[in-house]
């Protein structure tokens, strides 16, 4: 008899397609299997995420649903009979980390045998990572995909029933679920998907092989999950999209991101971020949104990825570094105070040493509040992994070296320029080794550690920044 259960395959083949199929709605109904709730009701569940905001989003789904079956959250992996790895397949860094990790369960699934070990996310949309993950781990008894969240009790369940591996990774679905119960993260701070999926195939990427069809929830739906959010007090929505501005072209309502960023802002909720906007359709209606209401934050992330026109446009990014330009210089018109972050890559296939040095200059032009940057990491099954490359990896790290020299003096200048005002910051959390010392972001997203009370924890006060650092700024407390 087979000793796992298919449900479904992924296939990168059948999620490259873009059939203009209509997504269906679905209200998810909760339906709790006694045998879950008999084996797991009262027991630990451990969930380590991978990767950026959507998958956070879908672990605080993941744990809804496993708080809905009696389980409780622990931060002790040891402590748990449900461990859950959700993966990301964004460069080969992420995905060796988890290697790493689900190598380490074996100890542990050794000494408990009725541990439920289970790998989500992104990397399992693939089929060669899926196949690795298979053959090289024994001790993992479930795999699903990222359209499978909404499944964990029922997959849970068959595996209880059947002591066999399951595995569910669905390439071509499109169907939206809501009302899927939630246990979120952070108390204060939540993120609210506005869309799934991605239809720009930068050549680079793997997201819309493993994420899918570009699909946008209904305007209502996520209206009602934010005033939720506002009703329980939280301080801070980001709303979460591969690309937020495509928020709405698929639906037929007509509403588009700059409405639907009104309607949030116009619920009251303190701060209210987006992420992340493409360079490419950042349209006018935004900025004017943007502009418009105090409590959306005036920090954008704005991806360049490359400072030179041709690798621009090989990477299939759809904008140049001249109209990327001119929109900086159209935020900083209406907003002079705008932070801008950005993501980088360096080496490229074939990017010559010229082409990099142009990104360099972009970045010193612009002077970016924040940049992550990364070395060119080919994703099986994209165009770029198919091009030559005539870039040695040595010549690649030199060049993330420099740049990263490049955009830590732009980092520190801008930090520079905060010094001596006073800032509002929504307190986070208390320093690990010192009680009084809290850290907390400023509107503009940057780190503050200063001296409070832990009571402080979730509101917003005032700081006046005394220094500043590359990578985060000292303040003293004035209204604490
Ligand atoms: N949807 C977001 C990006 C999500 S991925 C956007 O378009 O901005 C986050 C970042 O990872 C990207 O902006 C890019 O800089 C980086 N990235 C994506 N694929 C990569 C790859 N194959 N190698 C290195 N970096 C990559
Ligand atoms: Fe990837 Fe480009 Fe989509 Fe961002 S916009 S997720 S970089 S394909
Ligand atoms: Fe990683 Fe998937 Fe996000 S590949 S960056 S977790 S969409």
């Amino acid at each position: 008899m087979a000793k796992k259960i298919i449900l479904n395959k992924p296939s990168l083949q059948k999620a490259r397609r873009r059939k203009p199929g209509r997504i269906s709605y679905q209200c998810f109904n909760l339906d709790i299997p006694a045998r879950v709730r008999d084996h797991l009701g009262g027991k630990f569940y451990y969930i380590h995420t991978y990767g950026c905001q959507a998958n956070i989003r879908d672990e605080e789904s993941m744990a809804g649903l496993l708080e809905s079956a009696g389980m409780l959250r622990t931060s002790e992996v040891k402590a748990a009979s449900v461990v859950i790895l959700n993966t990301c397949a964004i460069r080969a860094n992420a995905e060796d980390k988890l290697f790493g990790e689900v190598g380490s369960l074996k100890v542990l699934k050794r000494a408990n045998k009725d541990m439920i070990i289970i790998i989500s996310g992104c990397m399992v949309q693939q089929e060669n990572a899926l196949e690795k993950l298979e053959k090289s781990y024994p001790q993992v008894d479930i795999f699903f995909g990222t359209n499978s969240i909404h499944k964990t009790l029922e997959l849970i369940d068959l595996h209880l029933d059947t002591r066999k591996r399951i595995v569910d990774v669905n390439s071509e679905d499109i169907t939206i679920y809501e009302d899927v119960p939630v246990s979120r993260v952070e108390d204060f701070k939540a993120f609210v998907n506005i869309s799934y999926g991605c239809d720009k195939f930068c050549t680079y990427c793997i997201v819309p092989y493993t994420r899918g069809k570009e699909r946008s929830r209904k305007f209502q739906d996520i209206m009602n999950e934010c005033e939720i959010l506002v009703r329980s007090g939280y301080q801070e929505i980001t709303l979460v999209g591969q690309n937020v501005n495509a928020y709405g072209l698929d639906l037929e309502d007509g509403e588009r991101f700059s409405d639907l960023l009104e309607a949030v802002a116009k619920l009251g909720i303190p701060r209210l971020r987006f992420i992340t906007s493409h360079p490419w359709n950042f349209d006018d209606d935004m900025i004017e949104v943007i502009a418009k209401y105090d409590n959306i934050m005036k920090a954008i992330h704005l991806p360049l990825q490359s400072g030179n026109n041709d690798i621009l446009k090989i990477m299939g990014r759809r904008y140049s570094v001249e109209s990327y330009l001119e929109l900086v210089e159209k935020l900083r018109t209406k907003m002079p105070s705008i932070a801008l972050t950005t993501d980088i890559i360096v080496g490229f296939p074939n990017e010559s040493e010229a082409q990099f040095d142009e990104t360099l200059k972009v970045v010193q032009q612009v002077g970016y509040s924040g940049a992550f940057t990364f070395i060119y990491s080919p994703r099986d099954g994209t165009p770029a992994a198919r091009m030559q490359d005539d870039v040695t990896l040595e010549a690649k790290h030199l060049r993330f070296d420099r740049l990263k020299i490049v955009v830590d003096e732009s980092v520190e200048n801008y930090a520079a320029t905060l010094v001596g005002q006073t800032k509002k910051v929504l307190v986070d959390g208390v320093s690990k080794k010192n009680d009084h010392k809290l850290s907390g972001y400023t509107e503009e997203n940057k780190v503050v550690h200063f001296i409070g009370d832990e009571t402080l924890v979730g509101t917003i006060v005032d700081v006046k920044i005394t220094e500043s650092r590359v990578y985060h700024l000292v303040g003293e407390l004035i209204n604490g």
